[in-house]
């Protein structure tokens, strides 16, 4: 069961989620984080810049990216990486990798896997959910084991992005992502989610069966899971309240031992 936690206010889930980066970061300083884009991840990297921490030896690997803007373009991922997670908080460039950042999109699956291997696989895994069920870009009828490949992006998906590009026509049609076999190998999972938008695929995520027509739900599969909600995001949950009394009374090992 992953622990639920249900709180106010994104801002507040930001920096639960940057304290846990932080402890991850104060146990080993190369420490290797996967890191998500999007609006979720946003009051983490803010409550995260705020604590000052020195991130320099901090390794990245982006979810994934969009397959056919240009380099240099203000929306490909790289560049959203560079902008709202390198530069604020002060990771080193070299050490954050995205996928086919390394040459042509054929083979950079492969390259991209091996590159996470080599670095000693992800340590925490920042993680949103789009309406979808998404993580990653892992559409609906994503393999429970992909690995890091092209995919095409959901027509949904391409609405809900749209408004970070003049037009729709301009949201690319096909991504490489991390697969749900590749998320799953990260040590430590830690998926946001705010809003009503997301309710219901927080709750078939969370609640629902393990399946490709919820590629969120393969979080059911990982021993170490945390989730953060907020009360709009949290409001199809069947067992809302009952996450909300394991996080208020959580285990006190100094007095029951
Ligand atoms: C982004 C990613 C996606 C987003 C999801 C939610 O790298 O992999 O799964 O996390 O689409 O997007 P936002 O946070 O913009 O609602």
């Amino acid at each position: 069961m992953a622990e639920v936690v249900i709180v106010p206010s994104a801002a507040e889930a930001g920096e639960i989620a940057a304290d846990a980066i932080a402890a991850q970061v104060s146990s080993r300083a190369d420490s290797v984080l996967g890191l998500a884009t999007g609006s979720t991840p946003l009051t983490t990297w803010k409550a995260l810049a705020a604590l000052s921490l020195d991130l320099s030896r901090v390794r990245g690997f982006a979810l994934d990216e969009y397959v056919g803007l240009p380099a240099g373009h203000p929306e490909n991922y790289r560049s959203v990486i560079t902008r709202e997670v390198v530069e604020p908080l002060g990771l080193t460039p070299s050490l954050v990798r995205v996928p086919g950042d390394d040459g042509p999109a054929q083979g950079a699956g492969e390259r991209y896997e091996d590159a996470i291997v080599a670095a000693g696989g992800v340590d925490l895994q920042i993680l949103g959910i789009g309406r979808t069920g998404h993580i990653g870009f892992n559409e609906p009828g994503s393999s429970l084991a992909s690995l890091t490949r092209v995919k095409t992006l959901t027509q949904q998906t391409r609405i809900d992005n749209a408004r970070f590009f003049p037009s729709l026509e301009d949201v690319p049609t096909h991504c490489i992502t991390q697969g749900l076999g590749t998320i799953l190998r990260a040590r430590h999972l830690v998926l946001l989610a705010f809003g009503s938008a997301k309710a219901a695929a927080v709750a078939a995520a969370l609640e629902g069966a393990v399946s490709a027509g919820t590629p969120g739900s393969v979080v059911q599969l990982h021993p170490r899971v945390t989730v953060i909600l907020d009360e709009d995001a949290a409001a199809d949950l069947e067992h809302a309240d009952y996450y909300r009394y394991a996080w208020d009374n959580r285990f006190d090992w100094e007095r029951w031992s």
